[in-house]
C-alpha cells in the first residue's frame, strides 16, 4: 500500500487539482490516489502514517462545508468526527488555497482548523512555510510568523504554484526521511 494519504476538501476544484498534482509529483508508489474528504471516514485517514491534507478557505476565514456556503459537505462536517481518535505517531502536512487580494484579512485561514484539530489528536504537524512573497493583511493560519502549511493562490499567483509546491514537497521528503 502507498505510504502517504492525500485528502482534500473543495468546492470549485482548485484544491482537488493540487491534490492530483501532489500525487503525480510524489509518484504512485509513495502516494495513494487523492480522496475528497466528503467521502472519507476517520479510519480511512488512520490507514496512513503520513498524511497530506488540503483545504480552501470559504466564508470569511472558514472551512469549506455546508454551513459556510459550499455545495457539499467537507472539512467543516469532518473535523468534529475526529474527537477521541489518536493520531500520535502520524505526521500531517497541510496545504491551503485562498485569495490574498479578495480576502486579505483572512487569507488561507482555514488551514488553522486542520492544524489545531490534528494537533489535538496527537499528530505531528510538518510543512510550515514562509509568508514571504504573499501580500495580505491577516491570516489565522500564521503562527509564529509562518503559515502552518503551504499557502497557494490560484487567483492571483497561479504561476508561482508549481515552484512553491515542488519546494514544499522536497522539504517534506527531507523531514520524512
Ligand atoms: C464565497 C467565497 C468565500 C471565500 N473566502 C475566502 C477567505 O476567507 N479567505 C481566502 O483566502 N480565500 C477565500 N476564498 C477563495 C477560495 O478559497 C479560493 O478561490 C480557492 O481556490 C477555492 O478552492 P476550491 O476550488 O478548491 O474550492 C473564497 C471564495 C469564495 C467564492
Amino acid at each position: 500500500m502507498a505510504k502517504i494519504g492525500i485528502f482534500f476538501g473543495t468546492d470549485t476544484g482548485n484544491t482537488r487539482r493540487i491534490a492530483k498534482d501532489i500525487q503525480t509529483l510524489l509518484g504512485t508508489e509513495l502516494a495513494a490516489k487523492q480522496v475528497n474528504i466528503r467521502t472519507a471516514s476517520v479510519d480511512d485517514l488512520l490507514k496512513y502514517d503520513t498524511l497530506i491534507l488540503g483545504t480552501p478557505t470559504y466564508g470569511e476565514g472558514e472551512l469549506p462545508g455546508l454551513s459556510n456556503g459550499t455545495s457539499t459537505e467537507s472539512w467543516a462536517e469532518f473535523l468534529p468526527k475526529l474527537a477521541g481518535y489518536d493520531f500520535s505517531g502520524k505526521t500531517v502536512a497541510i496545504y491551503g488555497l485562498g485569495n490574498q487580494k479578495g480576502y486579505a484579512k483572512d487569507f488561507v485561514s482555514a488551514m488553522i482548523f486542520l492544524h489545531d484539530s490534528f494537533t489535538l489528536c496527537g499528530a505531528t504537524l510538518l510543512g510550515a512555510s514562509s509568508t514571504d512573497g504573499y501580500t495580505f493583511k491577516q491570516s489565522k493560519a500564521v503562527v509564529d510568523g509562518q503559515f502552518v502549511g503551504l499557502a497557494l493562490d490560484q487567483e492571483n499567483q497561479k504561476d508561482l504554484t508549481p515552484s512553491r509546491l515542488s519546494e514544499w514537497l522536497e522539504s517534506l521528503q527531507t523531514a520524512w526521511a
